[in-house]
């Protein structure tokens, strides 16, 4: 049932438009944590809402409502218990694995998982693999499962919480030496990686782009830069390309679109887009 629906009769009539029809759900079966949007207009029923939405996902122990948008390096956001137990260290599974993670102290999107699956089935036997902006691991152990003959995936995280959590999760899927988990400034540790990549993901659509030279560099000659970037609706995929073709060049390399797709909704007319390119250095081929 939705959770609209559920409310009927328990919120004013008119507020019912404004309840959300999304979510996201975080863990798993047995304990799981719900983070929604509220409107102004729905605060004074927020814990009826919550708990609503508690007894229709039986696994749900705690509903936190966002406070404002992801601010600063490490992508957080502020959260507000509105019911249930103060429960903030989940354990989340989806296709095949498990990520343990605390949402109050690091990035993570459960309504990613479809664009980790993508990427994943992309890479072939053999790959060397950087994942810059690591968080607790998504897209580093999503690849390592999907392609267990994966040379190696090295994921770089600056977020000291998300990289334990990182350190954690890879033991916990059981990809210790598959997943190399790096502590550090991308611009820092990226350095140690030139040359070494056949495929480098780049999950931070604020900013990424700045980091657009280090992932040509980490490429052994030729390789895919899978690159994320909010644009506007129209113009987006033309400017995430041109950014990355720009970046190539600088580096005496050309790009070539193999892809570009909407991941999600950003703003009003503004997405979130991945850019799937291929770039190959004739100096260093
Ligand atoms: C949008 S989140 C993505 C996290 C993860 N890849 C995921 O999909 O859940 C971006 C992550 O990049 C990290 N980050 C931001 N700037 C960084 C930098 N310069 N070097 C390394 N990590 C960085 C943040 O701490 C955050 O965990």
């Amino acid at each position: 049932m939705r959770l609209r629906d559920a409310l009927r009769g328990k919120i004013p009539k008119e507020l019912l438009p404004l309840v959300p029809s999304s979510f996201d759900i975080v863990g798993s079966r047995g304990r799981a944590v719900a983070i929604l949007e509220l409107e102004e207009p729905l605060l004074p029923y927020a814990k009826v809402i919550a708990e609503e939405l508690m007894r229709i996902h039986r696994s749900v122990v705690a509903v936190y409502r966002k406070l404002g948008g992801r601010s600063g390096e490490f992508r957080l956001r502020e959260l507000e218990l509105v019911a249930g137990e103060p429960v903030t260290e989940v354990v989340h599974k989806e296709h095949g694995y498990v990520l343990k993670l605390d949402v109050t102290k690091v990035y993570f999107s459960p309504r990613e998982a479809t664009e980790r699956q993508r990427v994943a089935s992309k890479v072939a036997p053999g790959e060397r693999v950087m994942v810059m902006f690591a968080g607790v691991g998504p897209f580093a152990i999503a690849i390592a499962k999907a392609q267990p003959l994966v040379e190696r995936v090295i994921a770089i995280e600056i977020n000291p919480v998300a990289y334990s959590y990182m350190v954690e999760n890879i033991k916990l899927n059981k990809l210790e030496g598959k997943v190399v988990p790096v502590l550090g400034d991308v611009r820092e540790k990226a350095p140690e990686f030139y040359g070494c990549c056949t495929r480098v993901v780049m999950p931070l659509p604020k900013g990424a782009y700045a980091f657009l030279d280090h992932a040509v560099k980490c490429l052994s000659g030729k390789g895919v830069i899978h690159f994320y970037y909010w644009g506007a609706e129209g113009e987006a995929f033309q400017q995430g390309f041109e950014l990355v073709r720009r970046a190539a060049e600088q580096q005496g390399c050309s790009a070539q679109l193999l892809e570009a797709r909407v991941v999600s909704p950003y703003a009003p007319r503004v997405y979130k887009v991945a850019i799937d390119a291929y770039v190959e250095c004739a100096r260093r081929g």
